[in-house]
């Protein structure tokens, strides 16, 4: 049954920014932009290069390593109509000052 669990708090994702933390050995990006905070695996689906440690700009993440980019929303793969190289997302709610991440 999913559930949500707490991974950060507001304050610690800046807008415009992004953060990688851990929760049960599983690395998440997490993105906060204007439309809200969104959550993907962390690993780059190209060569696991972090997606958090890239340039995020308004909701596309571009990794840093070799520039393929990915939207924060849904994880989609935006350089080519390839599904099979979509990030997983993870729903998110912000409750309080807590984002909170299904599993
Ligand atoms: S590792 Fe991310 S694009 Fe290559």
């Amino acid at each position: 049954m999913p559930e949500y669990r707490k991974v950060c708090k507001v304050d610690e994702v800046p807008l415009g920014e992004a953060r990688m933390y851990v929760v049960d050995g599983l690395m998440l990006g997490i993105f906060h932009t204007v439309d809200g905070y969104f959550a993907l695996d962390n690993r780059c689906p190209h060569a696991g290069a972090s997606l958090a440690g890239g340039f995020l700009e308004e909701n596309t993440i571009r990794c840093r390593i070799h520039h393929w980019r990915f939207c924060v929303r849904d994880g989609t793969y935006l350089d080519e109509d390839k599904p099979r190289f979509n990030a997983r997302a993870f729903p998110v709610r912000v409750v309080g000052d807590d984002v909170l991440v299904e599993f």
